[in-house]
């Protein structure tokens, strides 16, 4: 049996869209810090059948058939890769996951990288952190960068290549260690509410967005470089721009596709805008970024940490988490 650990990471140039929600074939690239906690562990090892057990969440017929897919995709895709590369032919997995589910932070992205961890573990064959991406990649998008620890991205390879649909076209890559670069996220949650619709469906209907387009050509024309370049020069301000730019105009490409996804609510934009004025007024180093949910991530340079703590703490209602820049998804043992 192998296990392997993992964490969340927060974007902050958003994926969202595929261009093949299949194979999570994302519609252009994007960048994020993986977080130092909370973790999931998923241990795998060979078996007859294939089964998928939870210690922490009764899985139904929806969750087993995700993982169910992803596993004969990640088989599909290392046959690809070479003829000794046959994964085994079933699988049992099991899931302990110690993320709290009143903190707003979606699971899926621990889960995925530290399955693609462990089965990479069980083969035992070398495969690189790129390739493993992929393989993380396939059962949940943003899982790919989970992977790498500090700051990854997740790239597009479309317009390099003549077939657009090649399961590799989209990779993720480490732009920078944790210690480059140890921002705090300080999380603000001010709401517990289960979400309605979750990434998955949001993803399949991103086209229908009168905006989609421009955003992945904005994307594709400045945004990811201008981030990728913000995190490499640790230029908070220039990161500061872009991630906010990019977080706002994700959620409006959301709130006008069809059906429209507001995830957003009122608490949600009185923290941004008080935020704004926080950071004007008290020149702080403070950036806010917001995924599929009304949950707010602070991300700051240590300067600002005490600060914003304060600020976070004294949020009637809200429940507050911290975590910093981590190491990435590990092979325990
Ligand atoms: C808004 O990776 O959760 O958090 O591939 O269906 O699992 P699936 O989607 P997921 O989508 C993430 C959406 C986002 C932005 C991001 O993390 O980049």
């Amino acid at each position: 049996m192998i296990t392997a650990r993992s964490t969340p990471n927060i974007a902050l140039i958003k994926y969202w869209g595929n261009r093949n929600d299949d194979l999570r074939l994302c519609a252009a690239g994007s960048t994020s810090m993986t977080l130092d906690g909370p973790y999931v562990d998923v241990s795998v090892e060979c078996a007859d059948t294939f089964s998928v057990s939870s210690h922490n969440k009764k899985l139904g017929e929806k969750d087993i058939a995700r993982f169910s897919k992803t596993y004969e995709l990640i088989k599909t895709y290392l046959t690809a890769q070479s003829s000794q590369l046959r994964a085994q032919s079933s699988l049992s997995i099991s899931i302990d996951s110690h993320i709290p589910p009143s903190i707003g932070l979606a699971s899926s992205a621990a889960v995925f990288s530290a399955l693609a961890k462990a089965i990479a573990g069980l083969l035992d064959t070398g495969l690189t952190d790129e390739q493993i991406s992929v393989m993380a990649r396939l059962g949940s998008g943003s899982a790919a960068r989970s992977i790498f620890g500090g700051f990854a991205a997740l790239t597009n390879h479309e317009s390099r290549i003549a077939n657009n649909e090649l399961i590799d076209t989209s990779t993720a890559y480490q732009i920078a260690t944790s210690e480059h670069w140890p921002l705090h996220d300080i999380i603000i949650v001010p709401s517990m509410d289960e979400k309605k619709v979750g990434s998955t469906e949001g993803h399949a209907a991103a086209w229908s967005s009168p905006h989609f387009r421009d955003r992945l050509s904005a994307i594709e024309h400045h945004r990811l470089q201008d981030c990728i370049d913000a995190i490499r020069e640790k230029d908070f301000e220039k990161l500061q721009q872009v991630a906010e730019e990019d977080c706002l105009d994700m959620h409006r490409c959301m709130s006008t596709q069809t059906p429209p996804l507001n995830y957003l609510n009122a608490e949600t934009h009185r923290i941004t805008g008080e935020i704004e004025e926080i950071r004007k007024s008290e020149h702080l180093p403070v950036l806010y970024t917001m995924d599929a949910g009304p949950t707010v991530h602070l991300f700051c340079e240590e300067s600002a940490r005490m600060r914003v703590l304060e600020y976070a703490k004294a949020q009637k209602g809200c429940a507050i988490f911290e975590a910093r820049a981590g190491k990435g998804s590990r092979i325990l043992g």
